[in-house]
């Protein structure tokens, strides 16, 4: 398996001119990954050995990563436009038919959105430490005052107030952490610090008024009848299991998984604990595609996919190894 860190990015064209990195892995069926805030593809590096059955999609959203050099510098003007790019992604690449969607809280409501506005590109839904509900004024008021302070005195700031956060709390006794535990908690910070500094501030300041800005999905997400996995770290105080619950009993064919000592970075944190996950609603919904006989999206024939639309590969850029709610927790929303 190719490390994120080698693997070549492409270039897919948007129809307003901006362009989207993308990172391809494998050969199965597609599944698309929408990465979190403020970070970038290679947030998904736990998940690249699904890409012995799955043809994994990873785009940098516009303005993160690789899109934040100077000649695609825009940041995202709101999370209906992140899911407007994703599905021109996916039909740059000349994928057909419906597809797998996750997403990670930012991802996850640009992935909400997907399904809403692009029904017929979207086949199943996962949902990754995310909600269905807007900001409360609170929250908004919150990431103004972050998106100040952060144009006042850049990434740092973001870096510091969101990553304790982020991940599941270490023991407070070390003797009693489990070594493996320890480690990936210090190898996750590592990538989140390198994904957020690398992160630019017009970006962050423009996705926080995009975050702020987002409707409550609740109502429309209930017209979404694809299957639906629920994902969520039982220690994510961002987005605690209340949220995903709540999710729950919205969705009618939805399934609600809660996973032990993750915060809200659970496929970096747990990789082999969600790919599992996700293998096992993948093959589910396979199964029963297959038996009503509807058509699985078409797979890429290697990449790059198709012609005209796909304008470059470049190297990839640096990567790594791979509920209760708490109001204050998220300080990209600020109280809540
Ligand atoms: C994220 O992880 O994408 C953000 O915390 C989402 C948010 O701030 O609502």
């Amino acid at each position: 398996m190719t490390s994120s860190a080698d693997h070549p990015l492409q270039t897919v064209l948007l129809p307003d001119g901006a362009s989207l990195a993308v990172e391809i892995h494998g050969e199965g069926p597609p599944l698309l990954l929408l990465h979190g805030f403020p970070l970038d593809h290679s947030m998904w590096v736990g998940q690249l050995p699904l890409a012995r059955s799955y043809q994994l999609i990873m785009p940098d959203q516009r303005g993160f990563g690789a899109n934040s050099c100077p000649a695609g510098s825009q940041g995202p003007a709101s999370i209906e436009q992140l899911a407007d790019d994703a599905a021109a992604l996916l039909e740059g690449l000349g994928v057909q038919g419906p597809v797998a969607v996750c997403g990670l809280s930012m991802g996850g409501y640009v992935a909400q959105h997907l399904a809403v506005r692009h029904p017929r590109l979207v086949g199943s839904l996962i949902l990754v430490d995310t909600k269905l509900e807007a900001d409360t004024p609170e929250a908004r008021a919150g990431r103004g005052e972050l998106a100040a302070k952060v144009s006042r005195l850049g990434q740092e700031v973001v870096a510091r107030a969101m990553i304790p956060n982020l991940l599941a709390a270490a023991s407070e006794d070390a003797a009693h952490q489990p070594p493996l535990q320890a480690q990936r908690r210090d190898q996750c910070v590592l990538e989140l610090t390198r994904m957020i500094h690398a992160c630019p501030v017009a970006t962050i300041t423009a996705a926080l008024a995009a975050l702020g800005a987002r409707p409550d999905m609740s109502q429309a997400m209930r017209g979404v009848a694809c299957p639906v996995l629920l994902v969520v770290g039982a220690l994510d105080t961002i987005t605690p299991p209340a949220c995903l619950e709540r999710a729950a009993g919205i969705f009618p064919h939805a399934r609600l998984r809660i996973v032990p000592d993750c915060g809200h970075m659970t496929p970096l944190e747990a990789p082999e604990i969600f790919n599992a996950e996700v293998e096992d609603f993948l093959r589910g919904v396979a199964v029963d595609r297959a038996a009503a006989g509807v058509l699985e999206g078409d797979r890429l024939a290697g990449a790059p996919a198709v012609a005209g639309r796909v304008v470059a590969g470049q190297p990839g850029h640096p990567a790594g190894q791979a509920g209760h709610s708490d109001p204050g927790a998220n300080p990209a929303a600020g109280e809540r």
